[in-house]
């Protein structure tokens, strides 16, 4: 059989280690595919050629990316470049051009999914997209077709290795945030705008992709409610463990009867969870489904191998599809394009979880009743209290509360009667709680 041709967009960390995997297991992939995988064409405007093992491989190298997907011996476009543009400009062209797409860009798939899903559903072309989601972790193969006998009823994952390196280097060595975050940098998993990892936005960028993988519902990264790791202190860390729980940056998506739920937030979850030891830049995803329970899927969630796992993956799916029915390949959002419905998104308000709480109060008789008194007259109930001994010549000591469920309004509500207190002092810590049980 003909070779099948890759043009190549991007010579950086993940289009170097392309490079490497495709060439370092050429026979094996060829053996997996059914013919011999080529990158005829690729583009770079900058690339160093001394750090890419295979490079000499590559057809023609160029710095016009638009020349690679416009090359009529081009059958499959890897874009590699991240970004929302010019991404989005290069992969429609690819699609127009008839040649089938695999990337690895989460924010380009999260933002503008829909719109090119579309257009390659009219084209009869496909778009790949396994490495823009927790790395080398095969998690889209799992859940469009390892799990399309389930019903899922939630995901719960560890989806952007920097935050959860970040946040293990706090709890292990009680380092500083911003200290941790710099070395995080230097390791090369971060972002180029590291707001990214710490603020969330990655992760809501991947969480959307698997909000809709599991509920068939259209790419919606606008309504998907996003709370980074940057106010996180030490002390909570600290407390948390106290009580039995390590904080994770979670992404959340689950299926409610009112409607679905899709977040990213710092999260309490109980140390015992095997998700709960996911360290260091390590991702997990956690998937509830009716028939097969919970299942998790471990791995590296960034670097240039293991995302280059994910990318050549898709390739070789794609070389086996490229003889099949273009309306019978494995659908891009799981369910088929005319069975995407409009179950809603939930605000942040409608969604209800457990929380964690600390604030600073007077350390005086009473102060206690008030408060509990506020959480009773909202209808939100205690699971644990704990007070810690004021510092000596301090007058306010750190209070730390485990709530029931609740829905997020009616906390909002009670927290702002609590702060308006005089015997509480400054704003209330609050981390939401998920017990992740089957
Ligand atoms: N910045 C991302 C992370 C890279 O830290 O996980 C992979 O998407």
């Amino acid at each position: 059989m003909e070779p099948v041709n890759i043009g190549l967009l991007g010579l950086g960390t993940v289009g170097g280690g392309t490079v490497t995997v495709l060439t370092r297991n050429a026979a094996e992939i060829a053996r997996r595919a059914g013919r011999d995988i080529r990158i005829a064409h690729a583009a770079a405007r900058a690339y160093d050629q001394e750090r890419i093992s295979g490079i000499e491989a590559i057809g023609r190298i160029t710095d016009d990316a638009f020349a690679v997907v416009d090359d009529p011996k081009v059958d499959i476009v890897i874009e590699l470049i991240g970004g929302y543009s010019p991404a989005r400009e290069l992969v429609l062209r690819a699609i127009d051009n008839g040649k089938h797409v695999v990337t690895a860009n989460k924010a380009l798939i999260a933002l503008h999914g829909n719109e090119i899903f579309a257009a390659a559903q009219e084209k009869g072309v496909t778009v790949a997209f396994e490495a823009a989601v927790a790395g080398g972790i095969p998690i889209i193969k799992a859940l469009r077709e390892g799990l399309a006998a389930n019903h899922i009823e939630w995901i719960a994952g560890i989806i952007n290795g920097t935050g959860n390196y970040i946040l293990t280097e706090m709890r292990d060595k009680g380092r500083d945030f911003g200290d941790v975050l710099a070395e995080a940098q230097a390791l090369g998993y971060a972002e180029a705008d590291p707001t990214f990892d710490v603020e969330g936005i990655d992760a809501a960028h991947k969480l959307t992709i698997l909000g809709s993988l599991a509920f068939g519902i259209p790419l919606q990264f606008d309504k998907t409610f996003t709370e980074g790791i940057s106010r996180i202190e030490p002390q909570d860390v600290a407390f948390a463990a106290e009580l039995g729980y390590r904080i994770k940056h979670l992404g959340i998506t689950r299926r409610t009867d009112a409607g679905i739920e899709m977040r990213v937030h710092p999260t309490l979850i109980p140390h015992r969870r095997l998700i709960a030891n996911v360290d260091g830049v390590m991702n997990a995803v956690l998937v509830k489904g009716d028939a097969v329970g919970p299942t998790l899927y471990y791995g590296a969630g960034a670097g240039a191998l293991p995302t280059a796992s994910a990318v050549v993956a898709d390739v070789v799916d794609v070389a086996r599809a490229l003889t099949t029915d273009p309306t019978n390949r494995v659908p891009h959002l799981a369910f088929q394009p005319d069975e995407i419905t409009d179950t809603p998104v939930l605000p942040i308000d409608e969604v209800e979880t457990a929380y964690y709480l600390r604030l600073t109060a007077l350390d005086r008789p009473g102060v206690m009743a008030g408060i509990a008194g506020i959480l009773g007259e909202e209808g939100i109930s205690i699971e644990a209290i704990k007070q810690k001994e004021p510092a000596p010549g301090e007058t306010h000591v750190p209070l730390i509360m485990l709530s029931h469920r609740v829905k997020e309004a009616r906390m909002n509500r009670a927290l702002a009667r609590i702060e308006a207190l005089e015997a509480v002092s400054g704003e209330i810590v609050r981390i939401r709680m998920e017990g992740l049980d089957g």
